[in-house]
């Protein structure tokens, strides 16, 4: 029996959640899944985004499912990667059979450092002037570079970029391109190069198909991993997973969405490929395979939420891709 502490959070994030739970209800698996709160809303009924109930739960779990929080994100996930020391976030840019987007074809990933660097919460303010301390550490540099070399040889993927911008940040990115390159020495089979986050920008919106796995800093990956969603449909259709020696924390990369929360037309497909993510995770590759392929099979038939241009609701998707899991 696997423990999954699963938080719906704010805004869509609970939307989408019933959609996911929907299809890995219907998988029959043993997972135990028990139901916590973190957000906004927590923030507002106990004082604390993340309560401490919630935090030993998510501990003590085998992985927690994470919809999404709202503007107290970086209370909850920020800290909850942190919290578990889940410090790869393997972000897959993958474009789904039937998808019309800007990259038909496109398979990449996306590997961010998740621990450090601005995202630290390292800020201060003293009399109109504020500071925030960018943290990169070599062994947690190590430990990410040699993750993404060990993804693209699992996966057997051609290729590792690193993103950086060691001409202006010489010492944080410079300690960072420099470890990536150490680590591409102890494996030659896969080819590597970097390049300054600007121009990478540039090349993903470009010639994405230059890129197999990348490497970067956390909130060079925050960004990036947005850009590559937008190449391949949107963040609709973007899952994560959140990696440690004993932790995982599975999210879609998207947030709260208010801007569509309440609605019910938000996307389920992010959060489905995520419980896709959580499912591999734990060795059920077929359960994920077959799941991946319903969700393809319903987008291809047109099927869609209102971001991928038709009408369905969150749950009717959820239905369809269930219905053909039967
Ligand atoms: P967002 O990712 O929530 O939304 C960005 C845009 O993408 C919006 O136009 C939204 O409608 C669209 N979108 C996102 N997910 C979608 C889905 N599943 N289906 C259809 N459309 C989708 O980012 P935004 O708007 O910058 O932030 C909204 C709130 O979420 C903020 O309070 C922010 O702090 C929080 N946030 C939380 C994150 C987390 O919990 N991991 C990550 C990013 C933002
Ligand atoms: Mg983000």
């Amino acid at each position: 029996m696997k423990k999954i502490a699963v938080i719906p959070g704010d805004g869509i994030g609970k939307e989408v959640m019933d959609a996911a739970m929907l299809i890995l209800e219907k998988l029959n698996l043993p997972f135990e899944y028990n139901f916590y709160e973190a957000g906004d809303e927590a923030q507002q009924k106990y004082g604390k985004a993340l309560p401490d109930e919630t935090l030993e739960a998510c501990r003590e779990s085998d992985a927690v499912l994470f919809g999404a929080a709202g503007e107290t994100a970086a209370d909850v996930i920020v800290r909850l990667r942190q919290e578990l020391n889940t410090f790869a976030n393997i972000r897959p840019a993958k474009a789904l059979k039937g998808i019309k987007c800007l990259y038909p074809g496109l398979d990449i990933v996306i590997v961010r450092e998740n621990t450090e660097c601005l995202y630290r919460g390292f800020e201060f303010e003293f009399d109109g002037v504020t500071e925030a301390v960018r943290v990169i550490t070599r062994q947690a540099s190590e430990r990410i570079a040699r993750y993404a070399f060990e993804l693209a040889k699992r996966e057997g993927r051609r290729k590792v970029t690193a993103l950086h911008k060691a001409n202006v940040m010489k010492k944080t990115c410079g300690l960072f391109r420099d470890v990536c390159r150490e680590i591409a020495a102890e494996y030659p089979d896969i080819e590597f190069n970097d390049y300054y986050i600007d121009a990478a920008c540039m090349y993903l919106v470009m010639d994405p198909f230059r890129f197999d796995v990348i490497v970067t800093t956390n909130m060079f990956g925050d960004i990036v991993s947005d850009l590559a969603a937008g190449l391949v449909g949107g963040l609709g259709l973007a899952p994560s997973a959140n990696v440690g020696e004993r932790n995982a924390i599975f999210e879609p990369v998207h947030g709260a969405a208010f801007d569509i929360a309440g609605k019910g037309i938000a996307n389920p497909t992010a959060m489905i490929l995520t419980a896709c993510m959580m499912l591999r995770h734990f060795g059920y590759l077929d359960e994920a395979r077959r799941v991946e392929e319903a969700v393809e099979r319903v987008i291809e038939s047109g099927k869609t939420t209102p971001d991928l241009g038709r009408n369905l609701t969150t749950m009717k998707f959820a239905n369809e891709v269930a219905s053909l899991l039967d």
